[in-house]
This record gives C-alpha cells, sequence and structure tokens, in this order.
C-alpha cells in the first residue's frame, strides 16, 4: 500500500511518499521546506507566518513528491496536535486532494508519527546491507526486505517522546493503543532547550546549539537542578530550570563559561529524561523502548539512554529514529497512516478537522 504523509504542524512542511506493507513502510520519494531561517530572526515560531510559509510550499511540494511516482493508495496527514495555522493547511490540501482523487483520508496525530518515526526504512540502507550479503537481490522493492529484523515493533514499547511542545512518557500496547504515563506539567523539554538557549544568547532552535557547545564543556561545573527526578509519578517539569539558569546568570556573569553551561544545563535536562524512562522500563517491563521527537536528535541523550537500557535491560530494544527523522516530517505521518489505513481507520473529506490540542494518550 503507497501511502503520501502531510506534515505541516509546526515550522516545516513535509511531504513524503511511502511504500508500505507487513515488511515494513520504505521511502519512495519526499520532500521538506524548512522554515528554520526564517523564524529564527524572532527567536521562535510566529505562527501566522508559518501558515503563510506552509500555504506557499504544500502544493508544490505534493506536486514534486508525486511526480513520476505511482498514485498513493491513501493519504495521511497531521490534524493535530499543532499549531492550528500550520494543521488548517496541511488539512485543507489532504481534503481537497482526497476529494478530488477518491483517495481515502487518515485523519493522524502528530505524535503518533513521531512514535512511528522510527519504523521508517530506506531502501539504501537495505541495499547496504545487501551487499553484505550477496545471495539477497537489490530489487527496489518492499518484498525482497529482511522480515522480522531489529526494526519491527515488538510490544509492549514504552515511548519517550521528546520535542519542542511535548514532553511524554506513553506505553504502547499495539498498535493503535497507548496509555498516558506522564508528561510536562509546563515546558517541554525541547522548549527547555531552546529557552535556556534564549538566555545566553543563541539563535533558535536552541537544543542543537546547546548540544554542540556542550561537547567541550565540563557536566558538573554548574549545579543545575533535576525538576521532579524523585518525584513518585512520571510527570516532568522544566520550568524551574530555565528560572534557575536565569538567576544563575544573573549572578556569575563574569565567570561565564558558555561551554560549561551548556554541558552543564544539557545534563540536568537528560538526567531527568533518562531516570524517569528507566523507572518507568522496571515497572512496565518493556520489550522496546523508543526515543523519538526533536530532542531525540541530541546525541548525548541517544548515548545515555543506550548505555543504561544496555546495562539494566539487556533483553530490551532500544530503537531511535534516523536522525534526519527526530524532526518533524511527511515519511512519519505516512506509517502512522498506514497503521490506520490497514484497519480503514479512514475519516472522510467532508468531516476531517485540524484540532490543535489532540492528545493521543490519556
Ligand atoms: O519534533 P520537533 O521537530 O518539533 C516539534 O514538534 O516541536 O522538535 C523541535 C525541538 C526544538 O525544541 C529543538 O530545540 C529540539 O527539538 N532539538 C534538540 C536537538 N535538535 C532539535 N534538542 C536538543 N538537542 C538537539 N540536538
Ligand atoms: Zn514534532
Amino acid at each position: 500500500m503507497r501511502i503520501l504523509g502531510i506534515e505541516s504542524s509546526c515550522d516545516d512542511t513535509s511531504v513524503a511518499l511511502l511504500d508500505c506493507s507487513d515488511k515494513g513502510c520504505f521511502i519512495l520519494s519526499e520532500k521538506t521546506a524548512s522554515q528554520i531561517d526564517v523564524h529564527k530572526k524572532y527567536g521562535g515560531v510566529v505562527p501566522e507566518i508559518a501558515g503563510r510559509m506552509h500555504a506557499e510550499k504544500i502544493v508544490p511540494l505534493i506536486e514534486a513528491v508525486l511526480e513520476n511516482q505511482p498514485k498513493p493508495d491513501a493519504v495521511a496527514v497531521t490534524s493535530g496536535p499543532g499549531l492550528i495555522t500550520g494543521l488548517l493547511v496541511g488539512v485543507e490540501a489532504a481534503r481537497t486532494l482526497s476529494y478530488i482523487t477518491d483517495l481515502p483520508l487518515v485523519s493522524t496525530n502528530h505524535i503518533e508519527g513521531h512514535i512511528y518515526s522510527t519504523q521508517i526504512k530506506n531502501y539504501d540502507t537495505v541495499i547496504l546491507n545487501r551487499v553484505k550479503d550477496p545471495s539477497r537481490s537489490d530489487k527496489r522493492d518492499s518484498s525482497s526486505a529482511p522480515q522480522n529484523d531489529k526494526t519491527d515493533l515488538q510490544f509492549p514499547a514504552l515511548c519517550l517522546v521528546v520535542s519542542g511542545g511535548h514532553t511524554e512518557l506513553i506505553i504502547m500496547k499495539d498498535h493503535g493503543k497507548y496509555k498516558l504515563l506522564g508528561a510536562t506539567i509546563d515546558d517541554a523539554a525541547g522548549e527547555c532547550f531552546d529557552k535556556g538557549a534564549k538566555l545566553i544568547g543563541l539563535p533558535y532552535p536552541g537544543g542543537p546549539q546547546i548540544s554542540k557547545l556542550a561537547l567541550t564543556g565540563n557536566t558538573e561545573a554548574i549545579k543545575f537542578p533535576r525538576p521532579m527526578l524523585n518525584s513518585k509519578d512520571y510527570n516532568f517539569s522544566f520550568s524551574g530550570l530555565k528560572t534557575s539558569a536565569l538567576y544563575w546568570l544573573r549572578d556569575n556573569k563574569e565567570s561565564l563559561n558558555i561551554n560549561d553551561f551548556c554541558a552543564s544545563f544539557e545534563q540536568a535536562i537528560i538526567d531527568v529524561l533518562v531516570a524517569k524512562t528507566m523507572t518507568a522500563a522496571a515497572e512496565y517491563k518493556p520489550k522496546t523502548i523508543i526515543l523519538c521527537g526533536g530532542v531525540s536528535a541530541n546525541k548525548k541523550l541517544r548515548e545515555t539512554l543506550q548505555s543504561e537500557i544496555t546495562a539494566n535491560f539487556p533483553n530490551t530494544r532500544f530503537q531511535l529514529p534516523e536522525l534526519k527523522y527526530s524532526m518533524d516530517n511527511g515519511a512519519m505521518i505516512a506509517v502512522a497512516g498506514y497503521h490506520h489505513a490497514k484497519q480503514k481507520d479512514f475519516t472522510s473529506w467532508k468531516k476531517i478537522k485540524a484540532d490543535p490540542n489532540w492528545k493521543l494518550a490519556k
């Protein structure tokens, strides 16, 4: 089944066509238009500008992705959560496409998309693996893909979703079955990275900047708090960390070493995320642990979680998106959409609605 995925919930307009079957979802074609350079000037995403830029880009991107490709069998679009100005553009484009072509439509949750970003497969990677195993043909279709490789999703899966708008621990019992263990009660982890970066004059988005500077810094130079580290639940809070960084800068401006600041700040966020995930893993004994969302691009977070899982839960699989699929993308929406399309979980173009506050799990 070929699925066209459309994503426009924040500052990336992204469209992808995937070939999906029981053997996995493979990229046929994909295009993304990032708006970061424009929003950078304002220190964050400006919803009205985002909406306009999505509107300019979405049709040319759909056209470019479908060029010289076989017709899709379904269209999956992010209908929430996210910025209403962006969601409306994606939903209206998908609705129109469905109306004109009669293709069935999947209303897709952005967070579910991030979870499925770990399942995106690339023909090139499969072909590369085959070079090591010449007995396999290198036909470019999913029928020649390996079955039950280490990338298939085994349940229950514990998902740490960390992005600019979300910090959630979710247990996924099966496709489409989610239970929320905990979430941030204030700022999201990505938002905390972005606000911390702003305090020291780094441009938006701050996460990649902080992690780069942190590489040569001392993680123990500044004793930042680890908010809610010992709370007996799976909730998070990051606004106190930002405030503590603000006061530290006010009182220690002269002695600021930017690398040490970044390393200490990053470590405080990572310590909380990893500790809560490990506690949840001990309680729920998942077969898979998933790290996803924009903050999953953070190298130190990836490595720390990986080594904690290897040390404490050696039989649990750790799944991450490929680095480029940590960020918002249309491919992850296509994969999530595929699992709904398989169940014929479609929404008519007459009924689909953007919902900026759509909760995946309760
Ligand atoms: O998932 P995403 O692309 O958009 C949302 O749905 O929010 O996530 C964007 C967030 C931003 O807050 C950005 O600073 C953060 O992901 N981010 C990072 C890194 N790369 C992106 N945070 C920490 N370290 C990184 N390397
Ligand atoms: Zn996202």
